[in-house]
């Protein structure tokens, strides 16, 4: 059996393969009030459908000024839970594990009202300027990934994905390039990692079910975070007890990316390696072969795919097939058929 298609244990959570859908947003909540639609109903349940291994949902926002949209998907209050647990049980009925992006996009927001970042630096000139966060912001935003992460566990989601990429507010903290402060959470690399730690710490505290952090391994940016920078704090999160870091790059600062097929994998590999702590790749991965090379040589332990799971929701019968494995379909295409 390829080993895409091999169950993969972490905690007390069995992923029946190694395929995960990447989190994207949907830009689907036309009340902007953080709340389930159909859209996501049918979107993340199809994929389950489609024998995806594990749906981490698309960046959810622990307050409400954290949103990259107005229309993103939220988790700031009680009332976002009933529509969370009806995505659960859709995407948990078809045998795959339900994940959750916790995010908040920092100075990366774009809603009404101030935004907030380590540092009053805006992203580039279409961006609000940032509000510098005080002490107190920092530990109510802490708290507030803490309240994040209890209401997802009461929606009934198997794993936890803390959002460290892509230039929002915790990439902001980490990176040099956009923290600039100068107190206990400014400067040092440990100094930069506190703000991630103390989420960490909070979460792990009342969640104990896989918990990962996912990362833009690279800035790409003279005098930014590089891969090699980023083993460091990929040990403090394993002492920390998460358990994969999802291997992304980019987007803290503006700059050129050069993306062709696998082009982050050497970055997870480099974590993999570097901090002996399970990764995940992503980007640009849209083949069986292709996944299976990452993991057989052992650059990765999960796959994560976003376009391709776009452009087919049913893409783990296609790899599958590449790889000359056979998964049992749902019953409902298979009885009487050979499949
Ligand atoms: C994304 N991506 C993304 N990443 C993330 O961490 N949180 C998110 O909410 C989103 N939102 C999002 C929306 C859409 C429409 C796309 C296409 C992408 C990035 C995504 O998870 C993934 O890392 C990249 O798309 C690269 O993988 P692929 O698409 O090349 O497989």
């Amino acid at each position: 059996m390829a080993k895409l298609f091999k169950p993969y244990t972490i905690r007390n959570v069995t992923l029946k393969n190694r395929i995960a859908m990447a989190p994207m947003c949907m830009y689907s909540c036309v009340n902007e009030d953080g709340k389930v639609e159909d859209w996501h109903r049918i979107h993340y349940g199809s994929r389950a459908v489609g024998q995806t291994g594990l749906i981490i949902l698309e960046a959810t926002a622990v307050q409400p000024q954290g949103r990259i949209s107005a229309q993103d998907l939220g988790i700031w209050d009680d009332e976002h839970i009933d529509g969370l647990t009806e995505i659960t049980r859709l995407i948990k009925q078809h045998g795959a594990a339900a994940g959750i992006q916790l995010a908040h996009a920092g100075r990366k927001a774009t809603v009404d009202g101030d935004i907030q970042a380590p540092s009053a630096i805006p992203f580039d000139h279409h961006y609000k300027t940032p509000v510098e966060m005080s002490e107190t912001d920092i530990q109510e935003t802490v708290q507030a990934f803490v309240l994040a992460a209890e209401r997802a566990a009461k929606a009934g989601f198997d794993l936890l994905e803390l959002h460290g990429a892509h230039g929002y507010l915790i990439n902001e903290f980490l990176s040099p390039l956009s923290n600039k402060r100068t107190d206990d959470y400014g400067g040092s690399s440990e100094n930069r990692y506190r703000f991630l730690r103390q989420i960490i710490d909070g979460v792990r505290g009342i969640w104990e079910g896989p918990l990962f952090v996912r990362i833009s391994a690279e800035d790409y940016s003279d005098d930014g975070m590089t891969s090699e920078q980023y083993i460091e704090m990929a040990e403090w999160m394993k002492e920390q007890g998460v358990d994969l870091i999802d291997v992304s790059s980019g987007a803290v600062v503006p700059a050129k990316i050069d993306a062709y097929p696998g082009y982050q994998v050497p970055y997870s590999e480099t974590i993999r390696n570097g901090a002996k702590i399970p990764t995940g790749a992503v980007g640009l991965i849209t083949s069986g072969l292709q996944a299976e090379e990452i993991l057989k040589n052992e650059r990765a332990d999960i796959i994560l795919l976003g376009r391709e799971l776009l452009r087919d929701a049913y893409w783990p019968y296609q790899a599958a097939r590449e790889l000359h494995t056979e998964i049992e379909p749902p019953a409902q295409y298979s009885r009487g058929w050979t499949f």
